[in-house]
């Protein structure tokens, strides 16, 4: 699928099929993940690929009254995203080096995770961006390493829904040129 076209037909899925997804699928998304760009290349991304369906029962009762949860228990692949704190958004030194502090590591997650559901799009299947829990609380269940944090998550497989168009702000609305007005 040509990029222009997987970005524009993209669609949030929460509705999946229990047909599997091979492992070499999941590793052609996490491939796509891979070569997103990062804060001078430091790739503080982690990914923890899940199938277990007990974790992701687990995972879903930690969402709670999240329009995802449902889709993070029946999906047959969770993928959590995850980075490491301290890198993205430093340059030498333990100051950071811009006003937005550490925060540049959810910059690098969200670039790696927008390449990864594009990639899962082009292949037929589905995903949700999902960043609404407590994200403590999945890194505890998760047994995450010190020193880094969970960022968001996503139901991955076959759709089982056709969703609405969510509509988008008109460029006029979002796009000046030259200056602010
Ligand atoms: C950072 C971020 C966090 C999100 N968190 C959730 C979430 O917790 N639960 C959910 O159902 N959707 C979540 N979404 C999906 C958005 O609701 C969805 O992308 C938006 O409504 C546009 O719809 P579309 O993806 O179908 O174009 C999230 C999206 C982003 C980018």
């Amino acid at each position: 699928m040509e990029v222009l076209e997987a970005i524009r037909t993209r669609r949030s899925i929460r509705r999946y099929k229990d047909t599997p997804v091979d492992d070499r699928t999941i590793e052609l998304v996490l491939e796509a993940a891979r070569w997103a760009p990062s804060w001078t290349n430091t790739q503080c991304w982690r990914f923890i690929v899940v199938r277990d369906s007990n974790i992701k029962a687990e995972l879903a009762n930690i969402l709670g009254d999240n329009k995802a949860t449902d889709a993070i228990r029946s999906a047959p692949v969770v993928i959590v995203a995850c980075a490491e704190i301290g890198k993205s958004g430093y340059y030498g030194g333990e100051t950071p080096a811009t006003d937005k502090g550490d925060y540049w590591f959810m910059f690098d997650v969200a670039l790696a995770m927008q390449n990864l559901v594009l990639a899962a799009h082009s292949l037929g299947l589905g995903t949700v961006h999902v960043g609404l829990f407590d994200a403590k609380k999945v890194a505890h269940l998760l047994e995450v390493s010190q020193g880094f944090c969970v960022v968001s998550m996503t139901p991955l497989g076959y759709p089982d829904q056709e969703p609405k168009i969510r509509p988008r702000k008109e460029l006029s609305e979002i796009v000046f040129y030259d200056r602010w007005h």
